[in-house]
């Protein structure tokens, strides 16, 4: 079986080809290297580096013909897609368009689509888990992408009979995220702790997400391609952290002693995040299986050789 996985050289999609080639998948991957890493990428799996609103796109897929296709390039900046919606939407919304309609020519079976639960629901009440029925009030651009890809995932379905698995993740982490960006506060407070820098907290600290290991993000991905067909799956862990924990733990895993920066909020920011997850369990029969403790010192371990254990 051959898959396309748009976005390959990023953190998820290069963790998600790795495991895909172990499998014995024969992977494409496209990338146009605007966050991804080269060196992310699997020398086994056959790479073009491609901007997805690229027309030429339709000559990739005449000649690879994938069977399944795995999209997870986008812009993920939270902040540009502010201060920059037009190109935000190109990326998002207009490059998605140019891989479905490909997909639709191609006679692609299936399309994985990496959605997020973080952007997508508002302010979940302490106690509480959003399901996937939970009313959906994206805050910024990048939100509201991904949940216009979703309604596109829905009308190619309806109206062309495409097959699609929508994953709603949580906050994942892990290696080869990126710790210079805007989001990713693990790999940020790794980074940071690691070179004896102070990191910085925006808030109070209480801030509480849910946050998934992206080993268990791959495993949900794997099972999308033969299960919960045209379903929206959250993919997370039930368990929420505050940012101010996180620091704890990190602080205790790498021996940092020092206090954090603590900054003024970020406008728009949500105070707690929390998905539940009973339907893929049952949907696509997966569960999480890394707790945070044991993701966070494999995270650690990873930063601290500076490449793939
Ligand atoms: N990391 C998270 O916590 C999280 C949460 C929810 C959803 N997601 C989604 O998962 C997907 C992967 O995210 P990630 O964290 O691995 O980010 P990432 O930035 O590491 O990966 C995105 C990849 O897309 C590529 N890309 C960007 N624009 C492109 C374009 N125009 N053409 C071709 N390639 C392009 C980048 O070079 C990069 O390799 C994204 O769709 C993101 O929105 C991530």
């Amino acid at each position: 079986m051959k898959i396309l996985v748009t976005g390959g050289a990023g953190f998820i999609g290069s963790n998600l080809s790795d495991r895909l080639i172990k499998e014995g998948y024969d992977v494409v991957v496209v990338d146009n290297l605007a966050s991804g890493r080269i060196e992310n990428i699997n020398p086994k799996g056959r790479f073009y580096q491609m901007d997805i609103r690229d027309k030429n796109l339709s000559f990739l897929f005449e000649k690879e013909r994938p069977d399944f296709v795995s999209h997870h390039a986008a812009q993920i900046d939270v902040r540009k897609s502010v201060a920059e919606p037009i190109f935000d939407a190109e990326v998002n919304v207009l490059g998605t368009i140019n891989i479905l309609e490909n997909c639709r020519k191609y006679g692609v079976k299936r399309v994985v689509f990496a959605s997020s639960g973080g952007v997508l629901y508002g302010e979940v009440e302490k106690g509480k888990k959003a399901k996937e029925d939970f009313p959906t009030r994206p805050i910024s651009p990048y939100g509201i992408t991904k949940l216009c890809v979703e309604k596109y995932l829905e009308f190619y379905q309806e109206t062309y009979g495409m097959n699609h698995v929508i994953l709603r993740y949580a906050n994942v982490y892990g290696r080869r995220q990126d710790p210079f960006g805007e989001a990713g506060v693990v790999a940020i407070f790794i980074q940071k702790m690691l070179k004896k820098e102070t990191p910085t907290i925006f808030g109070d600290g209480s801030q509480e997400r849910d946050y998934v290991c992206v080993d268990d993000v791959v495993e949900a991905n794997l099972s999308a391609l033969s299960k919960g067909d045209n379903c929206k799956l959250n993919i997370g862990t039930e368990v929420t952290t505050s940012v101010q924990e996180l620091f704890l733990q990190l602080q205790k895993i790498i021996g940092f002693t020092k206090e954090p920066n603590l900054t003024q909020e970020r406008p728009g920011e949500l105070q707690r995040s929390c998905l539940d997850i009973s339907k893929a369990k049952s949907l696509l029969d997966w569960a999480p299986k890394k707790n945070l403790a044991k993701g966070l010192a494999e995270t650690v371990e990873y930063f601290r050789k500076g490449s793939d254990i």
